[in-house]
């Protein structure tokens, strides 16, 4: 069993995450990048995950994901976001260490209770379709680097490169490849640092991987791209069913109809894996 991490940048996101969330009744985590909460709103999105858990009394957990400069992860510290993901991972490994331990005392010192992650390895910029691999996320994080990165950082959970990258190819979003990940490096990972692992890169992942990954030790498990692609299929569908229509709450419920369908299996998928 893993806990589903699914990032939204709007209403329509939000909407479509709640909702899988209430027909699932399963606990979930809401995360926005820097650019998604701009967009969003820093405090709008608090005060929508806080009106949601108490209108429902939903688990829902909200990350501040991936974020690179110290002062935005103060900001998402202060406003009361629930997890910090402080990613220096795109600086060598010791420049990452350095700042991230520093973020972790910072952070820890605005509000102790803060789960902060760091990311012991690079697994690419963002959640897009992109046209290749990129490089840099081939080098996957070893046993001996995540047990450093933990101990001297002191992270709440470590996100490492274990085969996983952000975004899709473009065989991935017509579901003719997938993603495959190191699962013996993932057991090894887990067994020698005892850490809470966050997978990123989850979408386009095989369903076979996802599932040994979870038995394997996985605790949170990221989805953006998949419901990227999803928003933009089910807009366009409801613009073409559609031709005339200009009212928003009227074509936006097909693109947030499409997200929810995919927050839906996937958390469908991480709270079967693992159980007896
Ligand atoms: O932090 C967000 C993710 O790691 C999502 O990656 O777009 O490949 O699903 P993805
Ligand atoms: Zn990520």
């Amino acid at each position: 069993m893993a806990l589903g991490h699914f990032n939204i940048s709007d209403l329509s996101g939000f909407h479509a995450v709640v909702r899988a969330a209430r027909r699932m009744k399963l606990p979930l985590m809401i995360g926005v990048s820097e650019g998604e909460r701009e967009y969003i709103g820093l405090k709008e999105i608090v005060l929508l995950v806080q009106i949601a858990r108490e209108q429902d009394g939903l688990p829902i957990y909200l990350n501040a994901d991936h974020t690179h400069s110290l002062e935005k992860a103060k900001a998402a510290t202060e406003a009361g976001f629930d997890e910090v993901i402080f990613d220096a991972s795109h600086k060598p490994f010791e420049v990452n260490i350095k700042e991230t331990k520093q973020a972790v005392e910072v952070l820890k010192s605005i509000r102790p209770d803060v789960i902060v992650e760091g990311e012991a390895g690079y697994i690419g910029p963002s959640s897009v379709i992109v046209e290749t691999v990129p490089a840099e996320s081939l080098k996957l994080t070893s046993p001996e680097e995540a047990v450093q990165f933990v101990s001297e950082t002191k992270v709440d959970v470590l996100a490492p490169a274990v085969g996983n990258m952000h975004g899709l190819l473009p065989s991935m979003v017509r579901g003719e490849t997938h993603k495959r990940l190191d699962i013996e490096r993932i057991r090894h990972i887990k067994q020698e640092t005892g850490a809470f692992l966050t997978l990123h890169g989850g979408s386009g992942t095989a369903d076979a991987d996802f599932v040994a990954a979870i038995h394997a030790g996985l605790t949170i498990i990221h989805i953006n791209t998949e419901l990227r692609v999803a928003w933009r299929k089910g807009l366009e569908k409801s613009l073409q069913t559609q031709p005339h229509e200009v009212t928003p709450y009227k074509i936006l419920p097909g693109a947030e109809f499409a997200m929810e369908d995919v927050v839906a299996a996937r958390l469908t998928l991480f709270n079967t894996a693992g159980r007896a």
